[in-house]
């Protein structure tokens, strides 16, 4: 039955209501087989063998924010908080640069030292320096306004998981000061404003039900995101979660594949907490449909600061060699590393 829901979805792009968690709760090993396969066809389709690359910037580790499973929550006294100034930022586009990314990603905690006017100065000023570079902000909820002044500064792409579509599970993993419903009026905005919009969620995260999960792809089916974020929840020692278990790299993996079926087009990383749950996790996970990797460009001190969860990889390496070890990791599956923006098909242009 699940050979032929497997079907069902790489034609239809969806299945009916239940069909989809049916499938996630029960998938066997030998069934999960011709699931990747059929991913990776669409996925060769419209990105052929190419893996686009994302240099991450985490530019600060200060949140006003308290999410439950993060490590970098405001009540997580024994997190070493740091700040990147701008010329820091600047230097690491720079480095970044000869190193083949065109794309930077400005990820950080909910800080408020990074008004909108610091960050539209940023955005102009790397632009400005890298005019081939797309910039991508993942810094969480602001108001229309703000997401409207960063786009127009030269950030073309904004990434902001909903982390669950379901209120009441999104009430078990945020304070009650946030709500679902503001942060879908955000990726709504972003969306209207005309970003290239990331959502996503934590597989495995506390309290999560593969109905839940059915939820968050009919919301993603609804939204149509350029990306979609996906890596297992992976416990962090200082939060009110440390005592719940990871998510599984086959649940992972699953979740990629029945994605890129139903979103073919969508660029889809191998994220950072796959490869942290499981050593071979990012090339299982091209191998299940994914076409994006995110090398860490973050400068080497402040690395191990900018701790989610617990064992995180990567925090000892220079960025050179992330971007080394990850040419050799695509390729040592048949994948080859692109140097390109690596836009969605829909908004590449031909030269
Ligand atoms: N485990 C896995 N992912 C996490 N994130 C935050 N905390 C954790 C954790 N403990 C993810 C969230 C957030 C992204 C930046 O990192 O999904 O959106
Ligand atoms: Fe950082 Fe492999 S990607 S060491």
């Amino acid at each position: 039955v699940n050979e032929r829901r497997i079907e069902e979805l790489a034609r239809e792009r969806t299945l009916s209501a239940g069909e989809l968690a049916a499938l996630l709760a029960t998938l066997t090993d030998g069934e999960a087989e011709l699931l990747y396969a059929r991913a990776r066809e669409v996925r060769e389709r419209y990105y052929g063998k190419d893996v686009y690359l994302r240099g991450l910037i985490e530019f600060t580790s200060h949140c006003r924010n308290d999410c439950l499973y993060c490590g970098l929550r405001r009540s997580n006294a024994r997190a070493e908080r740091y700040r990147l100034s701008e010329e820091q930022i600047l230097a690491c586009c720079d480095q970044g640069y000869e190193l083949d990314f065109r794309t930077f990603v400005l990820q950080g905690g909910e800080d408020v030292a990074f008004t909108d006017d610091v960050v539209c100065d940023l955005v102009r000023k790397i632009r400005a320096r890298h005019p081939d570079c797309a910039v991508t902000l993942s810094i969480g909820e602001r108001p229309r306004e703000s997401y409207e002044r960063f786009f127009e500064a030269g950030a073309e792409r904004y990434l902001l998981r909903q982390e669950t579509s379901n209120p009441w599970h999104y009430g078990r993993l945020h304070p009650a000061e946030l709500s679902i419903a503001n942060r879908k009026r955000c990726l709504r905005d972003l969306k209207e404003i005309g970003y290239q919009v990331g959502c996503g969620i934590m597989v495995g995260s506390p309290y999560q039900t593969w109905d839940f999960v059915e939820e968050d792809l009919r919301y993603m089916a609804d939204l149509q995101p350029e990306m979609v974020g996906i890596g297992p929840f992976i416990p962090h020692k200082d939060t009110p979660f440390a005592n719940f278990s990871a998510g599984t790299l086959e649940d992972t993996l699953h979740l990629l594949a029945v994605i890129r079926l139903m979103l073919p087009e969508v660029l889809l990383p191998a994220t950072t907490a796959l490869g942290t749950i499981d050593p071979r996790g990012r090339e299982l996970g091209l191998l299940a449909g994914a076409n994006v990797a995110m090398p860490n460009l973050s400068p080497r001190d402040v690395r191990a600061k900018y701790l989610l969860y617990d064992g995180k990889i990567c925090t000892g390496d220079e960025a050179a060699e992330c971007r080394l070890c990850m040419a050799r990791r695509c390729a040592s599956v048949g994948y080859e590393v692109k140097v390109c923006r690596g836009d969605h098909v829909s908004r590449q242009r031909v030269a």
